[in-house]
């Protein structure tokens, strides 16, 4: 019989920091602050050489809105234009793994972290972003007069000479979204460059629990390696995967706390989130091809515990699992 003991002391966390391509500006209907910080931003960072792209947009955005008069006429104070602005909405933006999302207020980042949940560790408070974190909020000037739109305008402006200086020295922000756990057996191992590459793109920290060749293994090994990995909170999620998923998931799930969830389609992933807080996504390599494999981790990874009635029931395993009923 192998020994298919896992050291785990030989498994690392790989893959970690991500460079920062396009820096979003949000506020509530992008026709004032965020659209001012955007030009702002485009020509401070143009004067200083720095090559990353910038774009705003709002919360509640009416899209095609023109950039408000107020605003307009305060950017031209630094030759800037707004003319040309066109708002933009939050709701219809996809946001890249590259992109770093800074908000007005605190309200803001709240109200776009519930429209995109997978954004959570990419959206901060302008403000305190750069260091301001007492009074973490740029007022709305909206409705004020010029001299309000002016202020607002310049409290923005002197703010991004601090933010370029925290990009250019760390335009590789630590932006983790999730540590995830990945684990398979022999079977499972063709799947595994497939994932390790889509928890890449999706910018996770991945700890590579193993196997790491296509020997024969046992996969209990594995899944409770992974399933232990999560409950203990040093990974958020767990993937694991052998040649149908059914005999990881099961010994993964025999870890009290891992809710390990089997899914083949994008519905199931999706719900096994919502519904279920599934902590552990199992997939089958002999069932599975990458492509579709892909797109269930993204799904997984992306949904978001809906809790509310769900809790109660996720309550009764847990109770289950102590021998309380
Ligand atoms: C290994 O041959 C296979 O039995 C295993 O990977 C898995 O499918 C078990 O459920």
């Amino acid at each position: 019989m192998q020994n298919t003991n896992i050291d785990i002391n030989k498994t690392m966390w790989v893959g970690i920091l991500c460079s920062i391509e396009r820096v979003w500006f949000v506020c509530t209907g992008n026709t004032c602050r965020s659209p001012m910080a955007e030009v702002l931003f485009r020509k401070l960072a143009q004067e200083r050489g720095l090559d990353i792209e910038v774009a705003s947009a709002g919360v509640y955005a009416a899209p095609g809105a023109p950039a408000s008069s107020g605003a307009k006429r305060a950017v031209r104070k630094w030759g800037v234009s707004l003319d040309d602005h066109r708002a933009r909405s939050t709701e219809e933006m996809r946001f890249g793994p590259g992109d770093l999302v800074l908000t007005m207020t605190r309200r803001h980042r709240d109200l776009l972290l519930a429209q995109h949940p997978h954004l959570e560790g990419r959206v901060h408070v302008l403000k305190s972003f750069v260091g301001h974190p007492a009074d973490p909020d740029v007022a709305d000037p909206f409705g004020g007069s010029d001299s309000h739109y002016l202020q607002t305008a310049q409290e923005i402006y002197d703010l991004l000479p601090l933010l370029i200086q925290k990009l250019e020295n760390e335009n590789r922000l630590e932006m983790v979204m999730k540590r995830v756990a990945v684990g398979c057996d022999h079977a499972g191992f063709v799947l595994k460059p497939t994932v390790l590459e889509t928890l890449e793109q999706e910018r996770c920290q991945v700890l590579d629990c193993g196997t790491f060749s296509a020997e024969s293994v046992d996969y209990p090994d594995f899944g409770a390696a992974v399933a232990k990995k999560v409950v203990s909170g040093e990974a958020d999620f767990g993937i694991v995967i052998c040649g149908t998923g059914i005999g990881i998931s099961v010994a993964a799930n025999k870890v009290s706390g891992a809710r390990a969830a089997l899914c083949h389609d994008t519905y199931s992933a999706r719900m096994s989130r919502a519904h279920n807080d599934a902590n552990i996504l199992a997939l089958g390599a002999r069932v599975i091809g990458p492509g579709l494999a892909q797109e269930i981790i993204r799904a997984f990874l992306n949904e978001p515990f809906e809790g509310g009635r769900h809790q109660k029931r996720l309550q009764k395993i847990a109770e289950l699992e102590e021998g309380r009923i």
